[in-house]
């Protein structure tokens, strides 16, 4: 295999789905501490830990201590080269949240073991369903009392709707936490929490034929219900199938509890082994290779106002075949013509790299002066084609916005309608109504607050903005054969038109939805939009 293959080859790309404080960024340090990035660790997002750098791009960022943007980590372990996204959680939860899910092949969910299957989870793993990437469980805080192990293997099978398959099994929770039961290697490794912070520290473990050890170690009560819950789950867990980890159907699920680092080395491990290497895409011209030769990427996100003076974003891309080469031109298939990547860049954590070369699987960052859009696809002047586009998240929170001004319904529309190419907001008007009413829908409350900050300072619009109580937005996916100005739905329905002039409907709560899908039997709605 030439370096080339090889390269790609290495390359694992994933990104972290959970619900805020299951651990994720507690993980995330200790991946890094394998891969021998410590210093980079204690820079991760983390609560306590300084966040300047790469923050400093918005005000709103300084104001809110609160980090709007993803940075993506690049570290090397045992050969591979690993990537990981960052998606933003707690209240900058937004669109790019998912979107960032568009540019992985794979996704790790924690889940904290004493609360199960948690709302934001729920959502991000939707997004992984749509697209059929391996998902790969990690339920965490096992040093901490825990929901029953089957009960916490029910909720993810019923609510998820994804098979499981526990690669080791634990034993007790919390104080009682005694360590794991590896499953394939038939042997028990043995909790402590002195391997805190290390990568040396090796667990002690225990073969389960050596009885009598295990007994003293774990205890005649944990031993039995240990034996008794292996027979169980040989009985009735999913057996292990590659396959179907790879076509997202069956989650390989491990135990362990990052804050001590018990448990984080086996899932890597495995995770590492079991998951793919970058993924083939689909285009217009079929599915891409990422070992073909040519260069291709897709942009998945485009972060504004790195510098308020000059108006720059950033866009990222995804690398999707081929290798980049900073020094060659690439082909901007949306702008139609050739150009060179503004300095490319790798953004880590608390450090921005320009970059020579980067391969399929990476994911860059470039200077972007206002040319690039969310799903743009680059290729070589020699091989052109377009990737699929990303499709447009639902949002759940709708406000009417207007402008304090009058005068200035210029500047505001031309605001509006930059900040929703850019992708931090979707726009949508009275539908059948003369009213130049703007409704504003966010995936992220936070949005609201960018829109405003935005529109006050860069474009000098104050706006008003009224909370709308519609939570819900389907697309009507056969608008061609449905008469929507007759369609009756609930009372609260609200009829509503994106910018292309698409209805779409409005609704309250999930009741009106199926309400309004039995009263108009050839209604099909949909919660993602197709641009
Ligand atoms: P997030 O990124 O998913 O939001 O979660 P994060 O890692 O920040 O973890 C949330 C809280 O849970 C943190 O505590 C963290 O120390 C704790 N935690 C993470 N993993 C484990 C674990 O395996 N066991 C236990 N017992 N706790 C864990 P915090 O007090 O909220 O924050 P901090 O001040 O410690 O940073």
């Amino acid at each position: 295999m030439g370096n080339f293959d090889k390269e790609i080859e290495r390359r694992r790309t994933f990104a972290i789905i959970s619900h805020p404080d299951a651990g994720k960024t507690t993980l995330t340090e200790k991946f890094l501490l394998y891969g021998g990035a410590i210093n980079l660790a204690g820079s991760v997002k983390g609560k306590a830990t300084a966040r300047h750098a790469v923050s400093d791009w918005m005000e709103i960022e300084k104001e809110r201590g609160i980090s709007v943007t993803s940075s993506v980590l690049q570290f090397e372990y045992d050969g591979y080269c690993v990537n990981i996204l960052d998606t933003p959680g707690h209240q900058d939860f937004s669109e790019d949240t998912y979107r960032t899910l568009m540019a992985a092949d794979s996704a790790v969910m924690v889940i904290d073991a004493s609360k199960g299957v948690e709302a934001q989870t729920r959502k991000l793993f939707k997004v992984c369903g749509m697209r059929g990437i391996p998902i790969f469980t990690f339920i965490n805080k096992l040093d901490r009392d825990a929901l029953d192990t089957f009960e916490l293997l029910d909720q993810i099978e019923n609510e998820l709707g994804i098979a499981t398959c526990p690669v080791n099994w634990p034993i007790g929770s919390g104080k009682a936490f005694k360590g794991v039961y590896d499953r394939h290697n038939e042997k028990v490794v043995m909790f402590s929490d002195t391997e805190k912070g290390t990568k040396e520290g090796k667990s002690w473990e225990i073969d389960i034929k050596y009885e009598d050890t295990l007994k003293e170690a774990i205890g005649e009560d944990a031993y039995s219900t240990l034996k008794d819950e292996i027979e169980l789950l040989d009985g009735a867990a999913a057996e292990f199938d590659l396959k179907k980890v790879r076509e997202g159907k069956l989650t390989p699920v491990f135990f362990g509890s990052a804050l001590t680092n018990f448990g984080v080395e086996i899932f890597l491990n495995n995770f590492l082994s079991m998951s793919t290497t970058p993924l083939p895409r689909q285009s217009d011209i079929g599915i891409i290779d990422p070992m073909e030769n040519e260069f291709s990427a897709f942009v998945f996100k485009i972060q504004a106002n790195m510098n308020k003076a000059h108006r720059d974003r950033i866009a990222f891309m995804r690398i999707c075949s081929g290798k980049f080469e900073a020094s060659k031109e690439v082909y901007h298939m949306q702008g139609g013509k050739s150009l060179r990547l503004s300095q490319p860049q790798q953004i880590m954590a608390d450090d921005r790299k320009i970059l020579d070369t980067a391969y399929a699987g990476d994911i860059i960052g470039v200077f972007d002066p206002g040319i690039f859009s969310i799903g743009d696809t680059l290729t070589t002047a020699g091989r052109k084609f377009n990737y699929e586009g990303i499709p447009t998240f639902a949002p759940e929170h709708f406000a009417r916005v207007r402008q304090m001004d009058t005068m200035k319904r210029k500047q505001f529309m031309k605001g509006i309608t930059q900040i929703a190419q850019e992708g931090a907001i979707q726009v949508f008007q009275e539908f059948n109504s003369g009213m130049e009413e703007i409704i504003v829908g966010v995936v992220g409350v936070l949005q609201f607050e960018v829109l405003k900050y935005r529109l006050e300072n860069e474009y000098n619009v104050e706006i008003r903005m009224d909370m709308l109580p519609y939570e819900h937005i389907r697309w009507i996916e056969n608008k061609d054969e449905i008469d929507v100005v007759k369609l009756t739905g609930t009372s609260d329905m609200k009829k509503v038109k994106d910018m292309k002039g698409n209805p779409l409907l409005l609704f309250i709560n999930e009741w009106s939805i199926g309400m309004t899908k039995d009263r108009n039997k050839d209604l099909v709605l949909s919660e993602f939009g197709r641009n």
